[in-house]
C-alpha cells in the first residue's frame, strides 16, 4: 500500500476504511477485521461512531502489529478546551486498547454547544493536542470539517498535517482544498462514494465501463487523482475488497475535468461546517 508522508516519522496510507454508521460493535469489529484481512492498513474512528472499542478489539484481534496499523480517531462536538480534551482523549485510548493513535482530529470546528467562542477554543483544544503529541500518544495532528477561514482562524505551533472533509464528484469544496494543498495539509475525503447515492450517475457509469472498474472504484480512484486519501464505508466483505481493488489504474486527466464538472454546492449531503445543528 502506497503511503503519504505527513511528518518526519508518519506516513499514512493512501486509502483508509471509514466506519461512520458501523455503530453495531459487532458488525464494526467483523467489518475492520475482514479490511485488515484485505490489505487495509488505515482505519478511521471517531468518539461520535460509537464503535472505539469494536475497532481497537478487531485490530487486536488482527495479530498485524499495532505500529504496522493507522488508527485515527476524532475528538466529538462535547469537548473543547485543555482539560476536556486531554480527558476526553485518555477515554478514547481506554476504548481503543491502544497507548498511541496515528491520527487525532478535531471532529468539527465549530459545535453548536461553542460557536460563541469556537475560535479561542479551538485554539485551547488544539494545543492541548499538541501537548499529546509532545508526549508521543499522537503521531500527527488534525482537523476535520474545517474550511479555509476555520483554518486560517487557528494558531498552531506544530502544523495541521490533514484536514478530513467530504469529497466525492458531486460536492468538493474546492477552496479549501486548495488552500490546504498550498499549505501541505493533506486531504482525507469523506463520503468518497456520495454515501452510495451517486453511483448510478451517467458519466460514472460511462467511465466505469471504459475503465472496466465499478462506479465505486471510478469515484475512489477520482479522489486518489485528485491527491485525496479516500475513507470509504462499507460493512459488505465484497464490497471492502472492491473498494480497496483501485491501485492498477489512474483516470485521464480529462476525465478528471469531467467528473470535476459534476460538483456542485448541490451535491453536498453533510452538514455544513458553520451551520451544523450539532
Ligand atoms: P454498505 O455499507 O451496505 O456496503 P461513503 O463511503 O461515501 O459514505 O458510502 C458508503 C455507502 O456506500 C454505504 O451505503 C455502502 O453500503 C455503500 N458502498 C460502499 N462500497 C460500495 C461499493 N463498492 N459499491 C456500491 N456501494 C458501496
Amino acid at each position: 500500500m502506497e503511503t503519504i508522508q505527513l511528518n518526519e516519522n508518519v506516513f499514512i496510507p493512501q486509502i483508509g476504511l471509514g466506519t461512520w454508521k458501523l455503530d453495531d460493535l459487532e458488525v464494526a469489529k467483523k467489518c475492520v477485521l475482514a479490511a485488515i484481512q484485505s490489505g487495509y492498513r488505515h482505519i478511521d474512528t471517531a468518539m461520535g461512531y460509537g464503535n472505539e472499542e469494536a475497532v481497537g478489539q478487531a485490530i487486536k484481534e488482527s495479530g498485524i502489529p499495532r505500529d504496522q496499523i493507522f488508527v485515527t480517531t476524532k475528538l466529538s462536538n462535547d469537548f473543547r478546551g485543555r482539560e476536556e480534551t486531554l480527558q476526553a482523549f485518555e477515554d478514547s485510548l481506554k476504548r481503543l486498547q491502544m497507548d498511541y493513535v496515528d491520527l487525532f482530529l478535531i471532529h468539527w470546528p465549530a459545535p453548536k454547544k461553542y460557536r460563541e467562542n469556537y475560535v479561542e477554543l479551538n485554539n485551547e483544544t488544539y494545543a492541548a493536542m499538541e501537548e499529546l503529541y509532545a508526549l508521543g500518544k499522537i503521531r500527527a495532528l488534525g482537523v476535520s470539517n474545517f474550511m479555509k477561514h476555520h483554518l486560517e482562524e487557528l494558531s498552531v505551533k506544530i502544523p495541521v498535517s490533514v484536514n478530513q472533509i467530504e469529497f466525492h464528484p458531486y460536492y468538493a469544496d474546492w477552496q479549501t482544498i486548495q488552500y490546504c494543498q498550498q499549505h501541505h495539509i493533506v486531504i482525507e475525503g469523506y463520503s468518497p462514494l456520495g454515501r452510495g447515492q451517486i453511483l448510478s450517475d451517467p458519466l460514472i457509469l460511462e467511465l466505469a465501463s471504459l475503465y472496466h472498474k465499478t462506479p465505486a472504484q471510478i469515484c475512489l480512484r477520482y479522489a486518489i487523482d485528485n491527491h485525496i486519501i479516500p475513507l470509504p464505508k462499507s460493512q459488505t466483505l465484497e464490497r471492502i475488497k472492491e473498494n480497496l481493488d483501485i491501485f492498477d489504474f489512474s483516470l485521464k486527466e480529462t476525465d478528471i475535468e469531467r467528473l470535476r464538472s459534476l460538483s456542485s454546492e448541490n451535491g453536498k449531503i453533510g452538514s455544513h461546517p458553520d451551520f451544523a445543528d450539532f
